[in-house]
């Protein structure tokens, strides 16, 4: 067996951030502490925006074109005619699905409002129905985040223990055993990658907390008493 650099370091910060925000986001909106949920929710948005740039910029197994296959190559993994390293086909539709499915709850979020005092950055940008919907829709997300987050999880335990590849040593070390000639060291990805992902993702942040917006008009003036 030989060792390769599998997962680069952006590519393990932004899942193990990603689980840290969004158990954040959960816990805030459940003990009452909205302001902390709008911020954890503000760092799922600039993770998974990170997160799409860096497939495009990032090291050879994080790039989606290493990973993204059509259902052909899901049905050959699933007959056993599938040799690589990175998420198989069947995990990237996994990945995809995960990505995607937050991306919907933080994006409706930022849109949503309790109906009481805490609202989304963007609420203003939208007709009350509209806010009504996504509120709504973010509210109901909810169990399918959790359905696909456990089942994400039964999937890499099911890996480790029953097919015997450890699938969570690489997302910690980045690095991975695989039988000589399989595949090479990850590469490309460097800083310069990495800083233009950042700043992008920085952007999108702002644009998402509402900090571009033009302040709403300053109110009316009292009319003036002619003191008669
Ligand atoms: C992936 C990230 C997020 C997760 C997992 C998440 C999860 C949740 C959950 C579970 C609720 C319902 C709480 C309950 O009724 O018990 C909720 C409500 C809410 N969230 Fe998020 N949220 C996320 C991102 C965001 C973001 C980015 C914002 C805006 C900055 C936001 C704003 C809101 C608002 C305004 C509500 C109240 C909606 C209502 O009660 O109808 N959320 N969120
Ligand atoms: C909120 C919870 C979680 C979310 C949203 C999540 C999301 C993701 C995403 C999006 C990826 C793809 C990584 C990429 O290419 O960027 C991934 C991969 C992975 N996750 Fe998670 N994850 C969560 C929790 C966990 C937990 C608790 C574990 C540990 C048991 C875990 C272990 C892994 C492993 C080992 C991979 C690599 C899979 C492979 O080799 O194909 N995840 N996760």
């Amino acid at each position: 067996m030989t060792t390769i650099r599998l997962w680069d370091l952006p590519t393990r910060l932004f899942h193990w951030l990603l689980v840290l925000a969004v158990t954040g986001s959960v816990i805030t909106i459940k003990t009452g502490m909205p302001d902390w949920h709008g911020r954890f929710g503000l760092l799922v948005v600039g993770l998974l925006s990170f997160r799409v740039f860096w497939g495009f910029a990032g090291s050879t197994y994080a790039r989606f074109s290493s990973f993204v296959r059509g259902p052909g190559a899901v049905m050959a993994y699933l007959r056993g005619q599938w040799q690589g390293v990175g998420h198989n086909p069947l995990g990237a539709f996994s990945v995809l699905l995960l990505l995607g499915l937050f991306g919907f709850q933080a994006t409706t979020g930022l849109f949503a409002t309790d109906e009481i005092a805490f609202k989304g950055p963007l609420y203003p940008l939208l007709s009350s129905s509209w806010a009504d919907a996504l509120s709504s829709w973010h509210r109901m997300t909810e169990w399918y985040l959790y359905g696909l987050v456990t089942l994400h999880v039964l999937a890499v335990m099911f890996y480790t223990k029953v097919k015997k590849d450890n699938l969570m040593k690489p997302m910690i070390t980045g690095k991975k055993e695989v039988a000589p000639g399989l595949a090479e060291d990850a590469r490309g990805g460097g800083v310069v990658a990495f800083l233009v992902c950042l700043v992008l993702a920085v952007i999108v942040v702002l644009g998402a907390s509402g900090s571009l917006l033009s302040p709403p008009p300053a109110p009316e003036p009292a009319p003036q008493s002619l003191g008669w």
